[in-house]
């Protein structure tokens, strides 16, 4: 199997260690990634180091980075097939990360749709589209004492070098990441000509082919975030799970039959489609159109075909977490293959350049 990963194309992705993970994560990146463990080299790691930007409790830190090495594999990423490690055990991703930014515009990190986002957020403003001079003029302000940290800013460099060190080409992420995947081509780009070398190769996104997959939150719009509070995680319990299925916000229902369907209902029917049987899917949706639906039911429904799925991760992550030998190995394996790679990109970069030993 070795030999093999030698010629196999390398897969990378990464998550950042803020919360349990919750469906949107499961449907769009944890299924997918159990399926392509074994035609690709692929190395997914916890980004605790991407985490710290935004300044964690440092007790909650570590516990996060636990729960979700944990919800990895019990949602079936095995380590015998993928390398899974933690992004501060490769400590050559912090010096490249040093490296890197000496080829990187301030400018550029400060035009990041998601830099623009979180500073806002630091700094209190509300969300509007063109306050890119307000956000400057509060950064270089004296006044304030709400701060935007350099790690924020440099945050697409920290990104691209976990990329870049492992030279992985193809790059799972959600649409919210495709700017910081152009970002990195860019740099790899600028790298190999400015020094006139080939090293690293372009990044794209996991193509996964048909259409992405839609997971919406129980709030009535848009889609399941950590940040929107919509979420159902994968390790929320049985009596939790269904509360929380019951409170989602529907509408007073269909006034005529065949009437089209409102967002909220509409994304019950797509969070069913996603765990419950066609039959089950068509039996509602013949309700709706007709009239007969009762929302209750459609519910109770749900909350039971979500179980189905998360009951087994749940008792898994239980088993896995009280099994601190197993989580060590792991991750000891994990670092040291993913050190391998690191140390090897590392030592290039160095040399390229000019840093050398007396
Ligand atoms: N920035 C990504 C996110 O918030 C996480 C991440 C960090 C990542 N480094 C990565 C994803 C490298 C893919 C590759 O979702």
């Amino acid at each position: 199997m070795n030999t093999d990963s030698n010629r196999k194309e390398i897969v990378l992705s990464g998550i950042r260690s803020t919360g349990n993970l919750h469906l949107g994560n499961y449907y769009g990146a944890l299924r997918k990634f159990v399926k392509i463990q074994d035609d690709f080299d692929c190395r997914f790691f916890i980004a605790d180091l991407h985490a710290l930007t935004t300044n964690p409790d440092p007790q909650e830190l570590h516990a996060n980075v636990k729960k979700i090495l944990a919800e990895y594999l019990a949602a079936g990423i095995d380590p015998e097939k993928a390398t899974i490690f933690i992004q501060s055990d490769v400590p050559e991703i912090a010096e490249m990360y040093l490296l890197l930014n000496m080829h990187v515009g301030i400018g550029e990190l400060m035009r990041t749709t998601s830099f623009k986002d979180k500073a806002r957020k630091a700094l209190g403003l509300t969300a509007a589209s063109d306050d890119d001079d307000e956000i400057e003029k509060q950064i270089c302000g004296v006044e304030t004492n709400r701060r935007v940290n350099a790690g924020l800013l440099t945050y697409p460099t920290l990104m691209a070098v976990d990329i870049l060190i492992q030279k992985a080409t193809k790059v799972p992420v959600g649409k919210d990441q495709l700017q910081h995947l152009e970002l990195t081509r860019r740099f790899a780009r600028r790298f190999n000509s400015f020094y006139n070398v080939d090293d690293f190769p372009e990044p794209y996104d996991f193509d996964f082919g048909g259409a992405p997959v839609k997971v919406p939150g129980l709030d009535g719009s848009g889609k399941m975030g950590k940040s929107e509070g919509n979420c159902i995680y994968l390790v929320d319990e049985p009596k939790a799970l269904r509360k929380k299925v019951m409170r989602a916000v529907t509408d007073e229902g269909p006034q005529a039959p065949n009437s089209p369907m409102n967002e909220p209902v509409a994304n019950l029917f797509s969070l069913l489609e996603l765990t419950s049987t066609p039959e089950i899917v068509k039996q509602f949706r013949d309700a709706y159109a007709d009239c007969s639906i009762r929302y209750g039911d459609l519910k109770k429904q749900l909350a039971e075909d979500i179980l189905a799925v998360t009951t087994p991760i749940r008792e898994r992550v239980n088993d896995i977490l009280a099994d601190e030998d197993y989580l060590r190995r792991v991750v000891a394996q994990g670092a040291e293959k993913a050190r391998d790679a690191a140390s090897k990109t590392l030592a290039d970069v160095r040399r390229i350049m000019g840093i050398r030993k007396f």
